[in-house]
């Protein structure tokens, strides 16, 4: 076999085989295939696109790429979830606990924050003496004891996806949905799953900015898991303002914690997003027969505080100090609280999910390059949302700053985030569509659309 016949293959939209696809990805990731190579052949993917059986095949290529998680000693169903990227995103600390709670064992690999999206592992660290840099040994054992563990990817997993990665960036090849797709699915599969809950953002803060895109990205990924025997179930949720109040580090815990708690009313956009989430980790954990029940299990584990004790254990498990869990405010002390004031009167029409990302990153809660050290009390916290009357010298947010440097941008940016208008606004629906086997199945040998 030769790269360059594979490449012309796929330049003129051949479909491939799974042998061909195996030899790209591991030669590639061996350096028999150059990294030319690789990179005329994820182009010819973007213009060509890709039919959802290459697409099974490439993901998994890449998730054989390296090591590959084994969770039979724990028992039960393994769920995991993934969120594809937003601001005041805290959806991992909420549902998982939740999830475990209920019984659903919950072994998990997250990432760090890029740019305007935070990172759960950021988020954990923002605890004093939490260390995510464990083991897969040591994962198994928190998981025994607890029913919970969330930490860093190891370092030998899906090799294949970063180095494509690393290229794609490079090569005007990230936003090919069949490189997303399995980019994303090929390390949730190493990571030893059995089921596994997307959500896929979509709007202005979101990686898929329509709702058409979102949804052929959440349709792939679910065939994807459908093909290689792990049930996949994926929630379109609004990424066009932030999902939560808060937004930065040790902010977005407390947040969590908040709701946890049982603190925040039904009707919260990161509480309902949770609740969903967690309610369909329950259903492909075996925990529950129907989304209703499901969600009933949800409300009772935030209700009897079983689901702030189960955060509370893994984050004591992973070496924090649990005293965090119960007094988050400690985790957001700064230096100063700056007050957003609204310069007009009017109705918040949006809030921009992107500029609130960027302005918290600005104030140091966010790395511009991967190198940045991040600062765990800092970021914003919304004190108007969308839909809501604001006065004029109203207060919109708070900005809890320790380095005045950047302050004066970063709030113009926050206060350019806010669209106040005259009239009220339709307020969207923070959950648009939830793709399943069933409904995504349509024809799983169909091409997946080329990018332009
Ligand atoms: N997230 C990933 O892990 N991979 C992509 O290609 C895009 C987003």
């Amino acid at each position: 076999m030769r790269a360059v016949d594979l490449i012309n293959k796929k330049r003129e939209g051949l479909p491939m085989t799974d042998d061909e696809i195996r030899f790209l990805v591991s030669g590639f990731v061996d350096g028999s295939v150059p990294d030319y190579q690789m990179s005329a052949w994820m182009m010819a993917v973007c213009l060509r696109g890709m039919t959802h059986h290459e697409i099974a095949a490439l993901t998994n290529a890449m998730a054989c790429s390296g090591a590959m998680v084994d969770l039979s000693d724990l028992s039960g169903i393994k769920v995991d979830k993934h969120s594809t990227g937003g601001v005041g995103d805290t959806t991992t600390l909420v549902s998982a606990p939740i999830a475990a709670a209920c019984g659903v064992t919950v072994a998990k690999m997250s990432g760090r924050g890029l740019g305007h999206t935070g990172g759960t592992l950021d988020k954990l660290e923002a605890i004093p003496g939490v260390n995510i840099e464990r083991s897969v040994d040591e994962m198994i054992e928190i998981v025994k004891k607890t029913g919970l563990c969330v930490i860093g990817q190891s370092s030998g997993l899906d090799p294949a996806d970063k180095l494509m990665y690393a290229l794609r960036d490079v090569t005007g090849t990230v936003k090919s949905i069949p490189l997303i797709a399995s980019s994303i699915m090929s390390k949730k599969i190493a990571a030893g799953a059995d089921a596994i809950v997307l959500d896929v953002k979509t709007g202005s803060g979101a990686f898929m900015e329509t709702l058409e895109r979102a949804r052929e990205l959440a349709a792939t990924m679910v065939n994807i898991g459908e093909k290689l025997g792990r049930r996949t179930v994926a929630l379109i949720t609004d990424m066009n303002c932030p999902l939560g109040r808060a937004v930065g580090n040790g902010l977005e815990v407390a947040d969590a914690v908040y709701v946890l708690r049982g603190e925040v009313k039904r009707g919260d956009p990161l509480r309902d997003v949770c609740v969903l989430i967690s309610a369909y980790m329950l259903m492909l954990g075996g925990a529950a027969k129907n989304i209703g029940e499901a969600k009933n299990a949800a409300e009772r584990a935030i209700a009897s505080g079983a689901a702030l004790n189960k955060l509370r254990e893994m984050v004591e498990a992973l070496g924090g100090n649990g005293s965090f869990i119960d007094e988050p405010e400690k985790l957001t002390r700064v230096k100063r609280i700056y007050e957003l004031k609204s310069r007009a009167a009017g109705h918040v029409r949006s809030i921009n999910a992107l500029d609130i990302g960027v302005a918290s990153a600005m104030l140091g809660a966010g790395r511009a390059k991967k190198s940045d050290k991040i600062d765990p009390a800092v970021g914003i916290v919304l004190k108007k949302r969308v839909g809501e009357y604001v006065g004029a010298n109203e207060l919109l947010a708070l900005m809890y700053v320790n380095d005045d440097t950047s302050l004066e941008e970063s709030s113009a940016l926050a206060l350019k985030a806010f669209e106040i208008g005259e009239k009220p606004t339709f307020v969207p629906p923070m959950v648009y569509e939830t793709v399943t086997a069933e409904n995504a199945a349509c024809d799983l040998e169909s091409a997946c659309a080329p990018i332009l």
